[in-house]
């Protein structure tokens, strides 16, 4: 007997500590919604069968890291723990300074309190929303330049996630003195989880380089942007993941990061970048907010558990698992017509509420409908990424955002297939009764990230 390639791509870990699941009752979800003003951010969690809401800090850590924890060295200043951490970063990304932040948003609180204010305009592929906020907190301008193909929500580009290039240089040229920084995030989060190409980020370093300006990368899902780059762009097939990160590194000046990701911790980020100057007046930042240098916002033993999580995170079975696995919801979707983001991207599939809920206009928020369709029915947490999330503007106004859309954030290595299975019957149910769903509108909100806390009604 010979042995086939066996087709079945299974989840290449099994499990050793189990969380209970606790099923509700429709009658429980809808009295749990009203109280939480239709805002899924507000349920409890214990009220949520599978939580979709997002895929930060909510992945299941390894035997290895949970061992590392063990490992970790509390000292207040030069904790081995530091080192190990610091090493394991530059390891891929060999950035003279490595700035560790409990997560995500505290890097960018102080990268952009540093670069950014008034008269300031930072341009990114798509900024997320608290980078955006960030840069707009400092009165600065944040300005998102995907490519053209990036609004269609249903090409098939396979680097959905670049940054139009031509329109970039465009910004440079009209206003190169007030742009203290040029990011790009990979993968592109708020525009589908979609990749960037090396190509795309090779043409942005040229022209970054034309204006003499720096690029960071905002790197979150830098292993499964890598893994898209192996295996969609030209010449990059059969790559280590490893190599493919160094050369995405290697364009850069610097880069944010939440940890929370594709670094497997539960909580955690950095700022690391070249510019010594600039790491110092980072690092007085970091000391006021954060914590001295070595810890920077965590706690020793959550650098050991990032040090052991980046190695599991550029693993080639993990990243095909993890990437095959998506695309495996986004495909029964797109099989049984429900109207999705394509291509899936690598954390999360995205419904594309403001097609499949056709009867509601933008601004009766068809996504935040949708959401709490799939609660209702089936106790599934997802996230609205459209009109409630960016339609305010930092003047006040209201305005449709580019796409509305739903996203199910699948967490690292925490469902499984028949979770998954689960989660298609509940948007497949959903689907067939989109059209009797209702619109909403907001009854209290707050000046900045309204998603998170604002109330809601149903318009009927
Ligand atoms: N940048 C991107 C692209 C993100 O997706 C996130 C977080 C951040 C920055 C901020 O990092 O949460 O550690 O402070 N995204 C989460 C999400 C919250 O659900 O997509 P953080």
């Amino acid at each position: 007997m010979t042995t086939p390639a066996f087709e079945t791509i299974i989840e290449p870990f099994r499990i050793h500590s189990v969380e209970p699941l606790r099923p509700t009752t429709p009658e429980q979800r809808r009295a749990a919604l009203a109280e939480a003003g239709f805002n899924l951010f507000q349920l409890d969690s214990a009220d949520v069968l599978i939580d979709l809401l997002t895929d930060s800090g909510t992945g299941a850590m390894s035997r290895d890291q949970w061992a590392a924890i063990q490992h970790g060295d509390e000292s207040y200043a030069g904790s081995p723990s530091y080192y190990l951490f610091r090493d394991a970063v530059r390891e891929l990304f060999p950035f003279d300074h490595v700035i560790p932040t409990h997560q995500g948003r505290a890097a960018e609180k102080i990268i952009f309190s540093v670069l950014g204010g008034p008269g300031k305009v930072v341009p990114n592929n798509t900024h997320f929303d608290t980078t955006r906020a960030n840069v707009e907190y400092t009165g600065a301008e944040a300005v998102d330049l995907p490519i053209s193909e990036a609004r269609d929500p249903r090409g098939d580009h396979p680097f959905k996630g670049n940054m139009d290039v031509a329109a970039l240089d465009a910004l440079l040229a009209e206003r190169a003195a007030d742009v203290p920084v040029v990011f790009v995030t990979i993968t592109n989060n708020s525009g589908g989880g979609q990749p960037v190409s090396l190509a795309n980020l090779r043409e942005i370093r040229a022209v970054c380089d034309a204006y003499g300006k720096p690029l960071f990368l905002d790197a979150c899902r830098f292993a499964e942007n890598a893994w898209f780059i192996r295996e969609r762009e030209p010449g990059q097939a059969g790559r280590d993941v490893v190599d493919i990160v160094r050369d995405i590194a290697a364009l850069a000046d610097g880069m944010t990061m939440s940890a929370k990701k594709d670094p497997m911790g539960n909580i955690g980020g950095w700022l690391a970048m070249n510019d010594a100057e600039l790491a110092r007046q980072c690092r007085a930042v970091l000391i006021l907010t954060e914590g001295f240098p070595t810890y920077g916002g965590l706690a020793g033993r959550d650098l050991e558990a990032l040090a052991q999580g980046l190695r599991e995170a550029v693993d080639h079975h993990y990243l095909r698992y993890r990437i095959r696995s998506t695309g495996y919801l986004g495909e029964a979707l797109v099989r049984a017509g429900v109207p999705v983001l394509t291509p899936s991207g690598g954390h999360a599939v995205y419904l594309d509420a403001r097609a499949l809920l056709s009867h509601l206009s933008p601004l009766e928020y068809p996504g935040q409908s949708l959401a709490v369709a799939l609660y209702e029915a089936g106790g599934v947490r997802s996230c609205e990424i459209g009109t409630v999330m960016f339609g305010r503007r930092p003047d006040g106004s209201e305005h449709p955002a580019a796409l509305d859309l739903v996203r199910l954030a699948i967490p690292r290595r925490t469902y499984t297939q028949s979770h998954i299975d689960y989660v298609i019957e509940v948007c497949l149910h959903v689907a067939k009764h989109a059209s009797e769903l209702p619109g909403y509108r907001i009854v209290d909100e707050p000046p900045q990230l309204r998603h998170f806390t604002a109330r809601f009604e149903p318009l009927r």
